[in-house]
């Protein structure tokens, strides 16, 4: 098949992480016979610097005709202050919304291997196999925002058109899963939160009657999360929750390096993504992890692109250079020489074949 790939590095590690993504990419293209065309495209704090806007008119006319998007990570100190007006993550933000990428999927799998890395003990990890959707585009994200030198105000809204889309999504996928649905929320105190509720339980009712739903408040779900995570299967939750829920759940793993994500919307075209950020401390060293952006890669061959197979065999490599104690410092195990971002990447390449 022919697929266009919209690149979109960022910044800090973004670049290091994607550059191995890459490699990947077109490997398994290669080997399948597939025809992919990648365009590069400034974004982030790099866009700023050469621009003076996160996301270009150019960059988002590359997302919008490219069948998936690949992205490292944006942010860094010199754009974090509070006094800095043009920010990356404003341009990650409208990006999202532009492409109306409303869900987010963060699986979080326990590679056997690597169930000690945790700061958790193993047996609680061991086996972890669940699976976040995350709403994308609505929530106190995207709410008016007011600010003067004492008052500031961000508005969490939510209509039932929205909450009933992503909770169908989850639910669908629910279904070829365990048949359990998890719906977070803060209905005890919350008028959004009761909304989701109300909406979640009708969407359930008439349309997964064989999906078991069962809702939890989110600071229960905060501590359910490690403290019997093979419970969960999957779970769906607003943006904020689901964002701060998922740095948490990442641990379960042993390192935010290791998750990738999938933002799709109606169509099939998607935004991939590594959940991490983009780690100012440690970019252009070559540690970084790329595990999380390679299998970024792989969500990207199994729901834009529907090469189910070939997700399947990046997902393998990867484990079999987990198996093959290939680690990046955040992972490494006491004493182990640990591997470089570059040789992690090499080290999928060769499992590929
Ligand atoms: C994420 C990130 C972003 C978010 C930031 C960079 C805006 O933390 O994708 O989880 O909060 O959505
Ligand atoms: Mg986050």
């Amino acid at each position: 098949m022919k697929a266009r790939i919209a690149v979109i590095a960022g910044d800090g590690i973004g670049p290091e992480v994607t550059a191995e993504a890459v490699r990947v990419l077109q490997a398994v293209a290669r080997r399948f016979g597939h025809e992919l065309s990648l365009e590069e495209a400034l974004f982030g704090g790099v866009a700023i610097e050469a621009h003076g806007d996160p996301l270009p008119p150019a960059t988002l006319a590359a997302c919008r005709g490219a069948d998936a998007i690949l992205l490292g990570a944006i942010g860094g100190p010199k754009w974090s202050s509070p006094q800095v007006r043009v920010r990356p993550e404003a341009g990650l933000l409208r990006l999202r919304k532009e492409l109306g990428v409303y869900a987010n999927l963060r699986p979080v799998t326990v590679h056997p291997a690597l169930a000690g890395v945790s700061t958790l003990r193993s047996e609680v990890v061991a086996g972890v196999d669940l699976l976040v959707v995350r709403e994308l585009t609505g929530g106190i994200y995207f709410g008016a925002k007011t600010r003067d030198a004492e008052r500031a105000s961000d508005l969490c809204e939510y209509t039932a058109p929205e909450i009933e889309r992503i909770v169908r999504v989850a639910a669908r996928i629910a279904r070829t899963r365990r048949r359990r649905l998890l719906s977070i929320d803060k209905s005890n105190v919350l008028e959004t939160s009761r909304l989701w509720r109300e909406v979640c339980e009708r969407v359930m009712r008439a349309e997964f009657p064989d999906v078991q739903l069962e809702h939890m408040l989110v600071d229960s779900a905060a501590m359910h999360l490690i403290r019997r995570p093979r419970e969960i299967d999957v779970a769906v939750t607003e943006n904020m929750f689901g964002d701060i829920l998922t740095d948490e759940a990442s641990m379960l793993c042993g390192s935010l390096g290791l998750l990738p994500s999938a933002s799709l919307g109606e169509g099939t075209r998607g935004l991939y993504e590594p959940i991490h950020g983009s780690a100012p401390d440690i970019a252009g060293q070559g540690v970084a992890n790329p595990y999380g952006a390679i299998l970024s890669v792989a969500l990207l061959l199994r729901h834009s692109l529907q090469l189910r197979e070939e997700a399947r065999a990046v997902e393998l490599a990867v484990h079999r250079a987990i198996d093959d104690g290939i680690r990046t410092p955040d992972i490494a195990a006491p004493g182990q020489r640990p591997a470089s971002t570059a040789e992690v990447g090499n080290a999928v390449l060769a499992a590929l074949g």
